[in-house]
């Protein structure tokens, strides 16, 4: 991929959602921390400086040496960033005696200046600081201000060098995308060929150049990313690419054979191994949720590993990291614990021992969505809903048995399906059912029942960080309730989960 965009991180929680807005533009970019940044800047187009929790007057504040970027580079400095170039550059921050958080409009545009192009006169902009630039850097020049602020906006004369005190990248500055546009394109001049068809072309190319005439094995879920993944490796490596799907047991119902069946109609070389068994076995008495998981996990390396072993001189494995996950490994707070019990090589599956190529590692969902679509994936396997990897291990709430999968299954299949007949499914995020651990009393004709209670969830979200629940339709929730209960023996009550996330979490366990 060609480097066209830095972006360098000082810690802000909107970081990510610069880099989203520049891809939104077809333009390649990278989050790198600002204390390790890329070696090698020639290849950059343009930088932006993020914004960060800290205040520039702090003594552990980011302060890297921007010598090698400001003045060689065009730069545009967010929020933290343009207080920090004006700090250090002759400028004054101080604490702001006024609230300079939310909404805000821009009362003074400076005319004719490229960078404010097609905007607004009172556009409205996102602040969030508690700092401001109270006095501009050495040959700086206000572009914007807002009624508060005075110096919402400057650049520095003589230089391709810009500097907001808020937020382009937030929903909320309503003109954000067309300032980023303004600098990114008409002022950097920074090629928009980003696109998924340039990117699937580039990938192909660069995978053949890496694996060569090697073999890659890897782990398919039945999700977006690794199928993508697959399909990318399959287009540059083709036979030698051997994919794995294990059936756990706890998957949903018929999906095993159902999405085997699609990968082979795929083309790829992929062996489905049925280990429900084992799972099951290392589940039995299990009902802590935490423990769960690590059951499953270890059941799952040990599967994979045997599987692996039998193939023969396999070099790579190959995985469907997205790029959400590789931002969260190389944090400005350093990577998570979890990631750093990765250097225990000794004690790792001779599988994990293989040398790692993750296609997808760049992209965001939405980018690998489109990147599926560009290769011809089914539309319904890319809309997928999420489904957790531990499967409806984590909806049945205590203790794991077969008759228990085997009610969820039923349940979650009328649910899900109905969601579809009645077109609800692609307007929900994620939907599924979960297995209370509760036996409630009814009446079915002239007997007295006691069995299980089932909830159902449905939440729209953008990536399960927070979601709210769904307000299905009432019409729709009586007639799969009552499906649920003429159809599926042991169940005699449906309950509808209205909970939202914070504070409750889309699963149950
Ligand atoms: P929560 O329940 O934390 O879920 O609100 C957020 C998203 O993560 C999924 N999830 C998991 N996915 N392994 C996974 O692969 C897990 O252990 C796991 N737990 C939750 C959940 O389905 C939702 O999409």
């Amino acid at each position: 991929m060609q480097h066209n965009v830095l972006i360098l991180d000082f810690g802000s929680q909107y970081t990510q959602l610069i880099a989203r807005r520049v891809r939104e533009l077809n333009i390649f970019c990278e989050i790198y921390p600002y204390n390790n940044p890329p070696k090698d800047l020639s290849t950059f187009k343009a930088v932006i400086l993020s914004g960060s929790p800290f205040s520039v007057r702090a003594e552990d504040a980011p302060h890297p040496d921007l010598s090698e970027i400001r003045g060689k580079k065009p730069l545009l400095a967010v929020c933290y960033g343009a207080q920090y170039l004006a700090h250090f550059s002759g400028g004054e921050v101080a604490p702001s005696n006024i609230r300079e958080y939310g909404r805000a409009n821009l009362s003074y545009i400076k005319e004719n200046e490229p960078f404010l192009e097609n905007i607004s006169n009172d556009s409205q902009v996102w602040m969030s600081h508690s700092d401001t630039i109270k006095t501009l850097p050495t040959n700086g020049v206000r572009i914007a201000s807002t009624k508060d602020v005075e110096n919402a906006a400057y650049k520095i004369e003589g230089e391709t060098t810009y500097a907001i005190q808020y937020h382009p990248e937030v929903y909320h500055s309503t003109d954000g995308k067309q300032m980023l546009e303004n600098f990114l394109v008409k002022i950097a001049e920074v090629p928009q060929n980003f696109t998924p068809n340039a990117f699937v072309e580039e990938m192909i190319e660069e995978l053949k150049n890496k694996v060569k005439d090697d073999k890659v094995v890897l782990g398919l879920s039945g999700g977006v990313d690794s199928t993508v993944a697959a399909v990318l490796l399959h287009k540059a490596i083709g036979k030698n690419l051997y994919c794995i799907f294990v059936n756990n047991g706890l998957l949903r119902k018929n999906e095993y054979d159902s999405v085997l069946d699609q990968y082979k109609g795929m083309g790829l070389n992929v062996k489905g191994v049925d280990a429900s068994a084992r799972f099951l076995k290392a589940l039995a008495g299990v009902d802590d949720p935490e423990t769960k998981r690590k059951a499953i996990g270890n059941a799952f390396i040990e599967v994979f590993d045997d599987e692996a072993n039998q193939l023969t001189d396999v070099k790579w494995l190959a995985q469907g990291t997205i790029y959400p996950d590789v931002i969260e490994s190389i944090s400005v707070n350093g990577p998570s614990a979890t990631i750093k019990s990765h250097h225990n090589v000794g004690g790792l599956p001779d599988f994990m021992k293989l040398k790692i190529v993750e296609p997808l590692r760049m992209l965001f969902k939405d980018e690998v969505r489109r990147v599926g679509k560009t290769l011809g994936i089914d539309a319904e396997l890319l809309g997928r809903h999420p489904f957790p990897g531990p499967g409806l291990a984590i909806r049945i709430l205590g203790d794991i048995t077969q008759e228990k999968v085997d009610i969820l299954q039923e349940v979650d299949a009328i649910f899900i399906n109905g969601l579809k007949e009645h077109g609800l499914y692609d307007k929900v995020w994620q939907a599924g059912a979960i297995l209370l651990p509760v036996n409630s009393v009814g009446v079915m004709g002239d007997e007295r029942t006691y069995e299980k209670v089932v909830a159902l969830r449905a939440v729209e979200s953008t990536d399960g960080m927070t979601a709210d629940w769904v307000h299905l339709p009432y019409d729709f929730l009586m007639k799969i309730s009552n499906e649920i209960i003429n159809k599926v023996k042991g169940v005699n009550r449906v309950v509808y989960d209205i909970s939202s996330k914070p504070p409750a979490t889309i699963e149950w366990e």
